[in-house]
């Protein structure tokens, strides 16, 4: 598994010293309420040395982990597609970290893993989410009722969104000597 960069990100695979780090994220009421339940146990199985169908990359900025985003895989034929999740710190939230590192790995997952669509399925009021997903070109596809169980133990609405291959702007390639802004 390669590490992927952009411009201000680095998503690399998990290493365990990120117990620490992304526990303590994932410990703040405000990430807590979209994932939550997790101690150093789940951290460790989930993220840090997750099942084979799911592929974590822990997000970096500035040498600093500032979140994790993963991705699973449906690889049969008829039914191709990959699904995305992701959470940060809050520190890091409103400076458009979210977009970057799901751009980032949709080029991943469509150029190299080959997918023609991906999903991504928030809680129907997570609102900040549904805007970060918008603003990469996610497009809302319809409301799941009673979808997942929430952090109060109720069942919760989600949305599933999806982004087509075709209707996907990448992120502008840096090439060194090039600029990509108008003369
Ligand atoms: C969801 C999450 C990844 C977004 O990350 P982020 O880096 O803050 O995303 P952005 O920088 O694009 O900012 C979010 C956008 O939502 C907007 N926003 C914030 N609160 C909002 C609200 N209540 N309603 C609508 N839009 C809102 C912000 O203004 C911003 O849009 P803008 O750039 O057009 O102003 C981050 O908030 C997070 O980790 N949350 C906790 C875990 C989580 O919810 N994970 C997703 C599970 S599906």
């Amino acid at each position: 598994m390669k590490s992927l960069r952009s411009e201000r990100l680095l998503l690399r695979p998990a290493r365990p010293e990120d117990l620490a780090p992304l526990l303590a994220i994932l410990s703040d009421p405000a990430v807590a309420r979209w994932w939550p339940g997790f101690d150093e146990s789940k951290v460790e199985s989930e993220l840090i040395a997750p099942d084979p169908d799911v592929t974590v990359y822990v997000i970096e900025h500035e040498h600093s982990v500032i979140g994790a985003i993963q991705f699973g895989e449906e690889l049969d034929p008829q039914y191709r597609h990959a699904s995305i999740d992701l959470f940060l710190s809050p520190q890091a939230w409103g400076r458009g970290f979210a977009p970057e590192a799901i751009r980032t790995l949709a080029v991943y997952l469509f150029e190299e893993r080959g997918h023609h669509r991906l999903v991504i399925d928030p809680a129907a009021d997570n609102a900040r989410a549904i805007r970060a997903y918008e603003k990469v070109g996610f497009r809302p596809v319809g409301t799941m009722r009673q979808y997942e169980r929430g952090a109060d133990g109720t069942w919760h609405d989600g949305v599933l969104l999806d982004l087509l291959a075709d209707e996907f702007v990448p992120p502008p390639v840096e090439r060194p000597g090039c600029s990509t802004s108008p003369e």
